[in-house]
């Protein structure tokens, strides 16, 4: 197959899903004002971001920067057409949420046994049954549930996941009612080869178009892996403003790809996503500045050089 036929594979529209506000803030030690945060998610939807994490429902001791969620949500200025999303890891969390008129919610599984206890404190098992009731209610409130596995290719406490735990996992959330199930790299520790083994694992259980992939870049394999992912025919990305991001609960894990980048290599291969690559890149340098750390994209850097 020659290159141009290969690139004939890839998708012609992508979706970004912009974790920034919530996946890129919540490891930040410094607590960032609500009007800052609603700033940046303005931002973003202002540059055609259709689908952006705004914040989190969790324990405030656990994950102390998604307090305000509550006061994020309250305060946006909406857009039509945008879908304002959270996580919610259990009832009480999705109550609040539909409190605070979220869009959509997120419940968030892993596929490994020990990150699951970390991170949200039960087995993958017992996580599961807590997602039932969350499952039943949105439904009733007609509000649309992601799901996502964690550790999909490793895990920081037991090393190697196996693509077929992956795939239950993934299955399970599809056949509870997730309309779209995101495969976190969690750690960032994903290559084309682990990662083409995974994906292949789980397409052969849910429908490619329900599928979304999730990249940490802690070792620079990111945007290679959404390229896998795009070759698959994954057409939903998961990315994060400036660069941001890590799970507390993940040692290690450093910031999801860089939504900057991700554009860059979709335009580059002439995939449409609706979306303003310099508005974007203002809304990074925007939170950079408020973080006081510098735009984690490369992308970003060489725009801003070449200014
Ligand atoms: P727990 O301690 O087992 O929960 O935590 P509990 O039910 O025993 O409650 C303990 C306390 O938490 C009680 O308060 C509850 O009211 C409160 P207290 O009586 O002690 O004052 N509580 C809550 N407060 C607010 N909102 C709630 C809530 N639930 C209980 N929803 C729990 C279990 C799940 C709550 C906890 O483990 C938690 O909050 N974990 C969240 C961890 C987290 O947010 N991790 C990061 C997100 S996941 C991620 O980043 C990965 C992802 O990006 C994909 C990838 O990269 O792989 C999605
Ligand atoms: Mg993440």
């Amino acid at each position: 197959m020659n290159s141009l036929n290969q690139l004939s594979t890839l998708p012609t529209n992508a979706r970004i899903v912009e974790v920034g506000p919530r996946d890129g803030l919540q490891n930040e030690k410094q607590l960032i004002s609500t009007s800052d945060k609603v700033t940046l998610i303005q931002m973003l939807a202002d540059a055609g971001v259709s689908h952006i994490e705004s914040g989190s429902f969790v324990s405030p001791k656990w994950v102390p920067q998604m307090a305000t969620s509550t006061d994020v949500f309250n305060t946006l200025q909406r857009k039509q057409n945008v879908s304002y999303m959270a996580l919610t890891p259990n009832m009480k969390g999705f109550e609040s949420a539909v409190s605070a008129n979220v869009s959509e919610v997120a419940i968030f599984g892993a596929a490994s046994e020990s990150f699951s206890q970390k991170n949200i404190n039960c087995s993958i098992e017992e996580s599961l049954e807590r997602f039932k009731p969350i499952m039943e209610a949105a439904k009733m409130a007609n509000i649309p549930v992601r799901g996502y596995v964690s550790c999909v290719v490793g895990c920081p406490y037991e090393g190697e996941i196996s693509p077929e735990k992956v795939a239950d996992v993934a299955e399970t959330l599809y056949k509870m009612g997730c309309y779209e199930v995101s495969l976190g790299d969690t750690i960032g520790v994903g290559t084309p080869a682990s990662v083409q083994q995974m994906l292949q694992a789980v397409i052969a259980r849910v429908p490619k178009e329900k599928l979304a992939v999730h990249f940490h870049d802690t070792y620079g394999q990111a945007l290679t892996n959404i390229y896998t992912a795009l070759q698959n025919g994954i057409s939903v990305i998961d990315s994060s403003v400036a660069g941001l991001g890590g799970c507390p609960y993940a040692k290690g894990a450093s910031g999801n790809v860089a939504t900057e980048d991700v554009l860059y290599l979709l335009k580059g291969l002439n995939i449409s996503t609706n979306i303003d690559l310099n508005k974007v890149l203002k809304a990074g340098w925007f939170i950079a500045e408020k973080l006081g750390k510098p735009v984690n994209s490369k992308v970003s850097a060489a725009m801003l050089a070449a200014q």
